[in-house]
């Protein structure tokens, strides 16, 4: 594994010697906060060596080297999820790299089903916390003691003190936030209407596939996370509605500038 990752490292540092600050990673339809970022390279995943390649609409595929307010980033425009056939550590990998090329701070985007009924389409919510149960651990099998402890601590995965920065952030440019507890399953298939309700039974405030598995590793490496679901659609018990694809892309899409606006802010800020 360690050899793998300092060979997507080297690679990445042969057209890019800087050391990036904050790793940023961009979730369904929020592709477009890198217009942002002063981009001084751009590496399609393809070209690095063990990087897995996307295949979901919305998600470009590559990695974005550059500045932001002033700070040095690396962002991941496109993920890996479950759904994809990708294994946990394929998943992952991506966040060990971007360790490995120094950051000190990892903020995620994505979208996310509401099940809270005090959301609504468009609201962001901060993760303040997650559930990792319906998927697979990324760190199951041997453990490499030079990543990180073999049992993590995951009190606080999600940085509070980030979490109240970004809070002033949002109140300051009266963007309303919420908070809670993100779940995340596999996919690709949507929640039945048992399955909504046993994430809301289960103290879930949204539903979504990705994220979680990147923040177990990220905790493993020691480095604080901050992460914001756009709510792309809303599960009311008694009022379901059809979802679909399109939908979640359109309503990130709406919610794209708040986002973008907190996560500029942020990085001046951390
Ligand atoms: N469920 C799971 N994942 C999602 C959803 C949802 O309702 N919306 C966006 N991603």
């Amino acid at each position: 594994m360690i050899n793998k990752i300092n060979e997507a490292v080297d690679y990445i540092k042969a057209s890019y010697s800087e050391i990036p600050e904050i790793g940023i990673i961009l979730g369904s339809g929020l592709g477009n906060f890198t217009n942002e970022i002063t981009i001084v390279k751009e590496i399609p995943y393809q070209h690095i060596p063990h990087f897995p390649v996307s295949t979901v609409e919305g998600h470009s595929g590559k990695l974005i080297l550059g500045e932001l307010g002033g700070k040095k980033v690396v962002a991941m425009a496109g993920r890996f999820h479950n759904y994809e056939g990708y294994t946990p550590q394929e998943i992952v990998f991506p966040v060990r790299v971007m360790k490995f090329l120094g950051i000190k701070t990892l903020l995620i985007s994505n979208a996310a089903g509401g099940v809270n009924p005090e959301f609504k389409v468009g609201d962001l919510m901060i993760i303040n916390d997650h559930v990792s149960q319906f998927v697979p651990n990324p760190l199951i099998g041997k453990n490499e003691a030079e990543l990180g402890p073999r049992f993590p601590d995951m009190t606080e995965p999600y940085k509070s003190s980030i979490i109240q920065t970004a809070k002033k952030v949002a109140s300051e440019a009266t963007i309303e936030v919420k908070e809670g507890v993100y779940i995340c399953v596999t996919g690709p298939t949507f929640e039945t209407k048992a399955e909504y309700r046993m994430i809301r039974a289960i103290g879930g405030d949204a539903v979504g596939m990705s994220t979680v598995q990147e923040v177990i590793v990220a905790a493993h490496m020691g480095i604080p996370c901050f992460a914001i679901s756009v709510i792309t659609d809303m599960w009311i018990d008694g009022h379901e509605e059809i979802i679909s694809h399109e939908e979640v892309l359109k309503a990130a899409k709406l919610a794209e500038p708040k986002l973008t606006h907190i996560f500029k802010e942020l990085v001046k800020q951390l």
